[in-house]
């Protein structure tokens, strides 16, 4: 038998309860901050050893990150992480971003399976990236005609 579209979501909704915490399900589910950023001031894009690939973009404003988004290509925790971590630096300062660990981002999720915790590291390593790759550049504006993206 077919299910239809509705129950099918419904099925995979119940087996996301199953596994992951409210927090996550809702992030997965209803990501905030995803796509691309137009007019960033910052990017970084890493490609984790499971083979998902995490990309944060920030905006900022003197030394405080005004706005932040995500993409990837991961699975529905990584979904989360992206959506949570995009969440948490808006209004940090670069330094309080540099200092955002993956415990801080599993404990803001309310935790993921041990098979997942791996997704907030691959957020909280992008995040370091993009921060430290932008305060590089502010300190050596020339370096950002050599930048690959
Ligand atoms: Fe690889 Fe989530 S499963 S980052």
């Amino acid at each position: 038998m077919v299910l239809e579209r509705q129950e099918h979501e419904d099925l995979i909704e119940a087996k996301m309860r199953e596994a992951y915490s409210e927090i996550v399900v809702d992030h997965a589910l209803h990501p905030r901050n995803l796509g691309d950023m137009k007019d960033a001031d910052a990017f970084g894009r890493i490609t984790g050893p499971c083979g998902d690939t995490m990309e944060i973009w920030l905006k900022v404003s003197g030394d405080t990150v005004t706005a932040a988004s995500f993409a990837t290509d991961g699975c529905a925790a990584t979904i989360a992480t992206g959506s949570m971590t995009t969440e948490m630096v808006k209004g940090k300062t670069l330094g309080e971003v540099l200092g955002i660990s993956q415990q801080d981002i599993l404990s803001a999720l309310d935790g993921l399976p041990e098979g997942n915790r791996h997704c907030a590291l691959l957020a909280a390593n992008t995040l370091k990236k993009v921060a430290k790759e932008y305060l590089a550049f502010r300190k050596e504006p020339w370096k950002r005609a050599y930048r690959k993206y």
